[in-house]
């Protein structure tokens, strides 16, 4: 095995007109003959390798063109900068060592459904689009830890099995413990607010489980969560903090994964402009929104213009269509295919958007004040701006017991209290990404919030204590992981923000 002389294709540029090795699979390959153009994939990006025939044995040759897309090998040649090929550089082919010849590699260009590509995720991974986006869930992961450690928060693991609920009881996952009921957890926020109390400054990160009967775009079961609980802090400062947190990891997706974006087909110059202040409305004025004439008329161009798109790529699809039943080459045949499959999913949004205008529309027209919002109003609401909203102050009875009451005069509706809290909803459509509040802090009120909302007081005792002994104000808030992913990515679907989705009605690996 040749291995002397090993790099990845990142390094491929400080390399030039001299011999390496790269280890990797065909991505795609094709050959006329006397040349054949292997593009591999080593992990780190994409090489053309052009293997040129009498340039390297025979027999090598013909077993090199004879290798299926996924084939492992270990190939070395001269590189070469190359502005045509993808990534800018290849390899002029001097020998390949075949590690393993596979044949019938079940995801081909061809179009698959979803379904048939969640059940091989094992091997839907190595796809260039689940690749971009795991490098940048890496980078964000990265980022997330990073702005917290750099900005003297103490990292706190909280327990994945609890006691009782943290957030909605109907979405607890119950698991048997010994004979008794325990709960996989919802959020670290109940634990972290005791170790707020030691370090001051803390955040958890880990997998958050969450029995959402939910098959919408933004649920999974298991998603991950950051979030970070302070000791005296007011809503203001959560909100810095926030807009602070999503900027830095905005900033760092850009400094390192703009190749990434671009195969993605992110919104790179919608990205740039991500940098506080962000915009900040409170649940009345959102519901003012909502229910005004400047959202009826949005809703309605919106129809218009998503007609207008549905127009443009039916008419792409017809005639890549014709052009695949004619006499083309193999390598536009596979291009063509990629576009196809591509175009097949955004006709299928773009369907499924012209469906729920309407239906948006009247819910956002008929909203009244003391709902939560629901999915779609925040979808309208953030499709209106192009940087993140805050939302804050929401009645306290759409809220968790958690939330501490507004008791300021201005925000006294007689009976119809708010609370300080905020949910910050990403631009452009995408909507929530955290949701976050100043805890209760007063031990009446929370008692009696705790009765309100039927809990067992008994599993609270301990959470109570905490405003018994040296209380102060305080709060925190949860990013979720996948949807910020979704969201910088502009991946329609949560599922593919992680590596093994877990879904409602789809665990398969
Ligand atoms: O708004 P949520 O429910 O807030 C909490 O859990 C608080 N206890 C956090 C805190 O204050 N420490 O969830 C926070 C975020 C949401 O904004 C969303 O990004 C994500 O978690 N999230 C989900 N992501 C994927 N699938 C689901 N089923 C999600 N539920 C919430």
């Amino acid at each position: 095995m040749v291995n002397d002389n090993r790099t990845s294709i990142t390094e491929l540029k400080t390399f030039v007109g001299q011999e390496v090795t790269l280890a990797g699979w065909i991505y795609q390959a094709r050959s006329s003959g006397k040349v054949q153009f292997i593009i591999l994939r080593d992990g780190t990006g994409l090489c053309q390798c052009v293997v040129e025939k009498g340039k390297i044995a025979d027999d090598l040759f013909e077993k090199l063109e004879h290798l299926g897309q996924e084939s492992s090998l270990i190939i070395t040649g001269v590189v070469r900068a190359e502005s045509r090929s993808v990534g800018g550089y290849e390899l002029a082919v001097t020998n390949a060592d075949v590690i393993h010849a596979t044949t019938d590699y079940p995801i081909t260009p061809k179009e698959h459904g979803i379904d048939f590509l969640l059940k091989h995720r094992h091997l839907h991974l190595r796809s260039q689009r689940q690749w971009c986006i795991g490098k940048i869930r890496h980078t964000v992961v990265d980022a997330i830890r990073r702005f917290f450690n750099d900005n003297g928060f103490t990292l706190v693991d909280t327990p994945i099995l609890m006691a009782a609920a943290g957030e909605e009881e109907q979405t607890l996952f119950e698991i048997d413990y010994f004979g008794s009921p325990l709960y996989l957890t919802q959020t670290g926020q109940l634990h972290l607010e005791c170790a707020a109390a030691s370090f001051g400054k803390v955040y958890c990160f880990g997998p958050t489980f969450r029995a959402e009967k939910s098959k919408t775009r933004r649920h999974l079961t298991e998603f991950w969560m950051v979030e970070p609980e302070v000791a005296f802090i007011d809503l203001n400062g959560l909100l810095e903090l926030a807009e602070n947190l999503v900027s830095y990891i905005v900033a760092r997706v850009l400094q390192d994964n703009k190749a990434q974006l671009e195969t993605l087909g992110a919104d790179i110059a919608g990205l740039e402009n991500i940098k506080p202040p962000f915009y900040r409305l409170t649940y009345t004025e959102s519901v003012e929104i909502l229910t005004g004439e400047k959202t009826a008329k949005f809703m309605a161009e919106q129809l218009t213009q998503l007609k207008q798109q549905k127009e443009t790529i039916e008419k792409r699809i017809a005639e890549l269509e014709v052009e695949q039943k004619g006499q083309i080459k193999q390598w536009k045949r596979d291009k063509n295919a990629a576009e196809l499959i591509a175009l097949r999913s955004d006709l299928e949004e773009v369907d499924t958007k012209i469906e729920n205008n309407p239906k948006h529309a009247q819910a956002a027209s008929e909203f009244r004040w003391g709902k939560d919002l629901g999915g779609s109003d925040e979808t309208i609401i953030s499709q209106m701006h192009d940087k993140p909203v805050f939302v804050t102050h929401y009645p306290r009875a759409a809220k968790a017991f958690y939330m501490k009451t507004d008791l300021s005069a201005v925000a006294d509706r007689g009976n119809d209290k708010v609370v300080l809290n905020f949910d910050t909803l990403a631009p452009k459509g995408f909507g929530e990404i955290i949701g976050g509040s100043v805890r209760e802090d007063n031990y009446e009120i929370l008692l009696k919030r705790i009765e309100e909302q039927g809990l067992k007081r008994e599993s609270y005792d301990w959470y109570l204590d905490l405003r018994k002994y040296g209380s102060v104000p305080h709060g925190g808030f949860g990013l979720g992981v996948e949807r910020t992913i979704a969201w910088l990515t502009g991946e329609p679907h949560i599922r593919q923000c992680i590596a093994f989705p877990r879904l409602m009605d789809k665990v398969y690996i």
